[in-house]
């Protein structure tokens, strides 16, 4: 399985601590924060990685993370966006990188206190198809800036609505995401959303309507650490309490 870290975009919301460096260069505990994603993807055994980034700043990355080789990475690639597309124009840029294989993407800004592993298992074991990770959040002011995940009766996903003014659960998804192959077939049938973004949404729910979703409720801490700069600094606190991608 080949991972993608999707680390471009603006950092708006983080601005004006953005304007000057890349959101994901930002100090997490005593790391930049792109460096936990990579740990995690590491921890779950995959060592073949493309890093997605854009704007003023991409050299910046190389010379964080060089050639990936102490970071325990067998190989290491990046990707560039010319502009910030949405998170499923990213993906797309790895077409090439991922080909027949399956892929784990995952957000840069995400955080995760416990290892993504178990997840990534239990994909390599389903045929096909997609895999989410959700996390349980109660506070519905939270939800509504987050992917929120629709159920019926028996607990089966009926689909995913971004950003819900009316949340439909009181889970969110994570930026942490499994596919196979075929999702590169699912990018280019994408329409612009209305903030103008290829969203990863629409891609899940491709996978939710076609019944080739699965999901697992991640246990531990997860956070946003871009989404405000509340949350980056509460990311922060917990990661210097408790660590992050404990196995
Ligand atoms: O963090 C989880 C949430 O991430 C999910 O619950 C949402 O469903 C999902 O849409 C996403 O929402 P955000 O509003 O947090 O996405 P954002 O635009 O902030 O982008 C998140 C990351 O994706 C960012 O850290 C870098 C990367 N990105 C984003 C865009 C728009 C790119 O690499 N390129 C892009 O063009």
């Amino acid at each position: 399985m080949k991972g993608v870290l999707l680390a471009g975009g603006t950092g708006s919301r983080l601005f004006p601590l953005t304007r000057i460096t890349n959101k994901h260069l930002l100090p997490i505990g005593d790391r930049p924060m792109i460096s936990y994603g990579i740990e995690a993807l590491v921890q779950a055994g995959i060592t073949e990685i493309m890093v997605v980034t854009g704007g003023t700043h991409a050299g910046e990355f190389l010379r964080l993370l060089s050639n990936g080789r102490e970071h325990g990475l067998d190989l290491l690639v990046y990707g560039y966006q010319d502009r910030p597309g949405g998170i499923a124009e990213a993906l797309g840029l790895a077409e090439h990188f991922v080909g027949r294989d399956s892929v784990c993407v995952m957000l840069a800004d995400n955080i995760v206190e416990r290892s993504i592993r178990p997840s990534v298992e239990r994909f390599a074991e389903q045929s096909s198809g997609a895999r989410l990770l959700l996390a349980e959040i109660s506070d519905p002011a939270h939800l509504r800036h987050l992917g929120v995940p629709e159920f019926d009766g028996e607990g089966r996903l009926t689909r995913i609505v971004e950003k819900p003014i009316d949340p439909p659960s009181t889970y969110c998804v994570t930026g942490i995401y499994l596919y196979d192959s075929s999702v590169f077939e699912v990018i280019p049938t994408l329409e612009p959303s209305g903030r103008g973004e290829l969203e990863i949404t629409d891609v899940n729910n491709h996978f939710v309507s076609a019944g080739q979703m699965e999901y697992d409720v991640i246990g531990g801490f997860w956070g946003d650490a871009g989404e405000s700069i509340d949350a980056y600094y509460e990311v922060n606190d917990q990661v210097r309490r408790s660590g992050a991608n404990h196995p």
